[in-house]
């Protein structure tokens, strides 16, 4: 048996593979397979009509928001939205919080000017800035509401002024938030939401319109909302497998429900390393993300011991990133409770063997 922690592509349902898997060799008894069918049938506009509309109940979207999914990872945002936004006499505001953010904004200063209100960088990014000011005449404020890397999350939203847009790839449907407060709402699927290969872009309608003229069709994110995430083929399967995860979340009882289950999560993975004096958490309690908890150990050969451990068990994708070291367990809203019972006590007991 595998507990996988990877930080994205991670896991997902175990439903909505087995349910993705019958679709690739009949989709609904169609005698098709899901690959092979054309993006402009009922077929696959029932799917995708199904997966805006599900998006927009479990997030309570008023109707100001459109909902597209779009191409090229998160990381296209990081261009797109200054390309959209930003001219060489505007300036937005940037929180810089992590590796994310940091490439948000090197994106972003390509388009106008950036100004960088505040940065965690002083210490590797393991804490979030609480005090700084964001210019009233920003075209927008940008932040990442989860940093995946560092293990840190921002568990308030910023009250300003400013249209307000953030990147929410890893912690996206895994708790409740006002929604309706941000202008723009980008997240990669890969973690929450289903398969690599498509972005969930949320946008309010207006917001939309203070677009740049003039851009790549493909760009110009009117022409994707006009065109019904259709202006061309879309990533069909990418979108069905979110289609699935949206609906398991609905069975859940939605995002409460989810964020509930994931506080249990990491409430018993935090409080069990704070007991263990082998393991040091680096993210101050205020800051932890509940999606991915980052982690060292004081002496490297117990680390890699640990580490050899942790795969002979089964336990998938707990190395931390090269940035950062040490070790990186990611609980999204698909990894049971029972997997970090397991690496809970396999961390218990290893500590008991080694501490001194
Ligand atoms: C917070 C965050 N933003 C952006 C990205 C980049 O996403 P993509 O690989 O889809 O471009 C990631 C990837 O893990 C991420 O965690």
């Amino acid at each position: 048996m595998k507990h996988n922690f990877n930080a994205g592509p991670s896991i997902l349902p175990k439903e909505v593979f087995e349910e993705a898997s019958r679709a690739i060799l009949d989709f609904k008894g169609t005698g098709l397979s899901i690959l092979e069918i054309g993006h402009r049938t009922p077929l696959f506009e029932d799917v995708l009509n199904e997966a805006v509309a599900l998006v927009k109940e479990l997030m309570h979207l008023d109707a100001q928001k459109e909902v597209v999914f779009l191409q090229g990872g998160a990381s296209t945002q990081f261009f797109q939205i200054p390309m959209n936004f930003l001219t060489k006499e505007k300036k937005a505001a940037y929180l810089d919080c992590g590796v994310w953010g940091t490439k948000a904004i090197k994106e972003a200063k390509q388009f106008g000017q950036v100004e960088v209100v505040a940065s965690s960088k002083d210490k590797n990014y393991s804490y979030i800035p609480k005090v700084y000011a964001i210019p009233e005449d920003a075209a927008y404020f940008h932040y990442t509401t989860n940093n995946t890397i560092e293990g840190t999350q921002m568990h308030a939203i910023p009250q300003v002024s400013v249209p307000l847009v953030a990147d929410m790839s890893s912690d996206i449907l895994s708790c409740e938030m006002d929604f309706n407060r941000f202008s723009f709402i980008y997240a990669g699927a890969q973690k929450n939401i289903g398969a690599a290969g498509v972005n969930l872009v949320v946008i309010d309608k207006s917001f939309a319109e203070t677009g740049n003229l003039s851009l790549p069709s493909m760009m110009d994110y009117r022409q994707h909302i006009t065109n019904g995430s259709m202006l061309n083929t879309p990533p069909v399967f990418a979108i069905y497998v979110c289609l699935l995860t949206l609906r398991w979340l609905k069975k859940q009882g939605g995002i409460a429900a989810i964020e509930k289950y994931n506080k249990q999560k990491s409430d018993l993975l935090y409080s069990t390393l704070e007991q263990l004096p082998l393991f040091h958490l680096p993210v101050p309690k205020e800051d932890r993300s509940h999606m991915n908890a980052v982690f060292t150990m004081h002496d490297p050969i117990l680390e890699s011991l640990f580490s050899a451990k942790c795969k002979e068990e089964g336990m998938v994708g707990v190395k931390g990133h090269r940035s950062v070291g040490g070790f990186r367990v990611s609980m999204y809203n698909a990894l049971s409770l029972d997997s970090v019972v397991a690496f809970t006590q396999l961390a218990t007991e290893f500590s008991n063997q080694h501490a001194s």
